[in-house]
């Protein structure tokens, strides 16, 4: 099936070729460097929005563009996400307090392909719960992740988020979602980290995409703030998310946010 401009599609969703990879690869990995080199940058005192100009300047030190800044008027190099906030947290001056947990999303343009990753920090101690709470969140995109492979549906990964969450008693984003890319940043299809075996689109090589989830340790239920774009939980209890972008090979999925130093994992290496 082709699309409008000519491009192979199956279900609507764009179909890259094997050549396309090594370009994931690149943006993807300059993403993930990123993530690696703030790390140190995070700590109590510090504030959201010097880590933010810190990433811009490491963007800017690859040689790459931020896809975020300009994107529907957002202006900032990064989103980060303090405790109860899901998602979307803009950067600013507020400081960082010990024991806060934080995500810290980043995307970038990559000779023109978009790599776009995030992870979970924490400023100083981290408590029990807000620890179980990112362990359960990685692993879950971790299964979500294992469920990919050509045959498979969108509704299979979803399924493997939910229950795998679920059974922690933990609770998955429904208002935001994964979603395609390539030479786009948010294309078809929604990526949702809930759902049914064999509902959605049936998975194919060659589908470019981020997995997200966005884990709540109270209820589900969202609302995004006056300013537009930052999301909270309404019960106000904490939030986790990671996100990796992938590619569905003929065997699986190959992942093009991995760690350069393996710091992906909570356990920040
Ligand atoms: N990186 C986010 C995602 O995972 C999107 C951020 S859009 C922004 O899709 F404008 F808020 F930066
Ligand atoms: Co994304
Ligand atoms: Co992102």
């Amino acid at each position: 099936m082709y699309d409008k401009n000519g491009r192979v599609t199956r279900e609507g969703i764009h179909l890259h070729e094997p050549g396309d990879f090594a370009g994931m690869h690149r943006a993807g990995r300059v993403a993930a460097q990123i993530l690696d080199d703030i790390a140190p940058h995070v700590f109590p005192g510090q504030s959201t929005g010097e880590i933010d100009r810190l990433i811009n300047q490491m963007v800017e030190d690859h040689g790459a563009t931020s896809a975020t800044i300009g994107y529907r008027g957002y202006q900032h190099a990064s989103c980060i996400s303090v405790n109860h906030v899901v998602c979307h947290g803009i950067p600013g001056p507020k400081t960082l307090k010990d024991g806060d947990i934080l995500n810290i999303d980043v995307t970038v343009i990559v000779d023109g392909w978009f790599g776009d990753t995030s992870r979970m920090y924490v400023a100083g101690a981290l408590s029990r719960k807000a620890e179980r709470l990112i362990q359960v969140t990685h692993d879950a995109l971790m299964q979500g992740i294992e469920a990919v492979r050509p045959g498979n549906t969108f509704g299979d990964i979803g399924y493997a988020i939910q229950t795998y969450v679920e059974a922690q008693r933990m609770s998955v984003v429904r208002d935001f979602c994964g979603h395609g890319l390539g030479r786009v940043f948010h294309s078809p299809p929604n990526v949702l980290h809930y759902g049914r075996p064999g509902r959605e689109a049936v998975l194919a090589e060659g589908m470019f995409f981020t997995i997200e989830p966005m884990v709540n340790l109270g209820r589900p239920e969202t609302k995004v703030l006056a300013d537009d774009w930052t999301a909270v939980t309404r019960d106000k209890s904490l939030s986790a998310q990671f996100e990796h972008s992938i590619g569905v090979t003929a065997q699986g999925a190959e992942i093009f946010t991995l760690s350069p130093a393996g710091k992906f994992h909570p356990t920040y290496g």
